[in-house]
C-alpha cells in the first residue's frame, strides 16, 4: 500500500492492504507532515518524447514557479499581473494555469479549454493549439480545467513523474521569454512537477502570524527538489499584500529579512483594493486601473525580474520570434 507524504511528497510503501486505523497519527520520517494513501497505478512507464533530456537539463531559461502551501497568499494574482507586466515591459509570456482550482484561467475568462492534462493523455508533442494567445498582447495561457485532478490520481504513484513538465517544456523549445507558473497550495503532482521545470521559485507570502513557518516549509522542499530532480532551482521571497501601516507587517518582513537575506526581492506588494475589483470584472489590476499602486507595483517586480532573470535577445529581436500559438 502506497503512501505519500502531504509535505514534501517522500513515498513510503507499507506492507499491508488493509489501511491503518491510525493513518491521521502517521507522519513523514523526513519533515513530519501527515501522509495520504495513494492508489497505485501500476500501468508501467509514464511517456516520455526525449527522457534523458528531461531528466538531466533545464527546459529553457526563465521559468518561474509560484509556490507555496499555504492558501491565500497571492500566488495566481502574482502570476497574472506580473507576466501582464513583463508583456507590457514587450517580454512574450506564457502563464502556465497548474492547478485544478483554474483560478488564473477564469481570472482571464478562460473555461474547460483545453489544460496540461490532455496534452499529457493524447501524448501531443506539438501542443501550440492548446496554448490561447489572450486579448494582450505578448501574453498567452495554457489554461488548466477539472481533469487536471486526474494527473494527481494517475501519475504520482509512478516513476520519474515529476520530469512530465519539463518534458513537455522541452518541446516548446525557446518560444517564450519567461514562462510563469501558477501552482496549488499543496505539493504532490503540480508543485513537483512545477519546481522540478522551474529556474527559480517565487515564494509570495503575507507577512503575518505563521509567515516564516510557512517559508521554512517550502525552503525545506525546494532544498529537496535540489538534492532530487532539479540542482539549478533557486527561490525568492515576494512580500505581498504588505501594510506599511500594521506594526505586524512590518515586525514579520524585518524578521524574513534577517533569516533569509538577500533572498527577498525589493519591491513589496501591498495591499490594494483594486485587485479586489478587477477581480470581479475577470481583469487584471493593471489593466482595470494602470495607474493603482497595485499596477505600479508589479511593474516595478517585473522589472527586478528584468535584471536579475535577462533574456538573451533583446524585446525588438523577440517580436520576431517565430510564434507557435494558434489563437484561441
Ligand atoms: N495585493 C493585494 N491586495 C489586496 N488583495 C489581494 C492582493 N493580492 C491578492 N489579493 C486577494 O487575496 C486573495 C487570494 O489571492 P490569490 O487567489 O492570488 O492567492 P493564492 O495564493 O493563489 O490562493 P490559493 O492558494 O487558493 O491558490 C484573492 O481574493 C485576491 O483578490
Ligand atoms: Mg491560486
Amino acid at each position: 500500500m502506497l503512501f505519500v507524504c502531504k509535505g514534501c511528497g517522500k513515498k513510503y510503501r507499507l506492507k499491508t492492504d488493509a489501511a491503518p486505523a491510525n493513518l491521521d497519527r502517521l507522519r513523514c520520517r523526513q519533515c513530519g507532515e501527515g501522509v495520504r494513501q495513494v492508489k497505485e497505478t501500476n500501468a508501467g512507464e509514464l511517456f516520455f518524447f526525449d527522457r534523458d533530456k528531461a531528466l538531466h537539463g533545464f527546459a529553457m531559461d526563465n521559468i518561474i514557479v509560484f509556490s507555496n502551501q499555504k492558501g491565500g497568499v497571492a500566488k495566481t494574482t502574482t502570476c497574472l499581473n506580473l507576466g501582464l507586466s513583463l508583456a507590457l515591459l514587450k517580454k512574450k509570456v506564457l502563464l502556465i494555469d497548474f492547478d485544478g482550482q483554474a483560478n488564473l484561467s477564469l481570472s482571464l475568462g478562460y473555461q474547460d479549454r483545453n489544460s496540461f492534462f490532455e496534452i499529457v493523455d493524447t501524448r501531443v508533442k506539438d501542443f501550440s493549439s492548446h496554448i490561447i494567445a489572450t486579448r494582450y498582447t505578448g501574453l498567452y495561457l495554457l489554461p488548466s480545467n477539472m481533469n487536471m485532478a486526474l494527473l494527481n490520481k494517475r501519475y504520482l504513484s509512478r516513476q520519474f513523474f515529476e520530469f512530465l513538465l519539463r518534458d513537455r517544456l522541452n518541446q516548446l523549445g525557446e518560444s517564450f521569454d519567461y514562462i510563469l507558473i501558477d501552482t496549488p497550495p499543496s505539493i504532490e503532482f503540480f508543485t513537483m512537477n512545477a519546481l522540478t521545470a522551474a529556474q527559480m521559485a517565487i515564494i509570495p507570502c503575507q507577512c503575518e502570524f505563521l509567515a516564516t513557518h510557512g517559508v521554512t516549509k517550502i525552503k525545506k522542499l525546494i532544498e529537496q527538489i535540489q538534492a532530487k530532480t532539479n540542482p539549478g532551482l533557486t527561490f525568492r521571497i515576494l512580500i505581498t499584500m504588505f501594510d506599511a501601516n500594521e506594526t505586524a507587517s512590518q515586525v514579520v518582513y524585518e524578521k524574513l529579512q534577517q533569516l533569509y537575506p538577500g533572498k527577498l526581492f525589493t519591491t513589496l506588494i501591498g495591499r490594494d483594493s483594486k485587485i479586489k475589483e478587477a477581480q470581479i470584472l475577470s481583469l487584471p489590476a493593471i489593466v482595470y486601473d494602470r495607474e493603482s499602486t497595485a499596477a505600479r507595483q508589479h511593474i516595478l517586480l517585473a522589472k527586478e525580474i528584468l535584471d536579475s532573470m535577462p533574456t538573451a535577445l533583446s524585446s525588438e529581436q523577440n517580436t520576431d520570434k517565430q510564434s507557435p500559438i494558434i489563437a484561441g
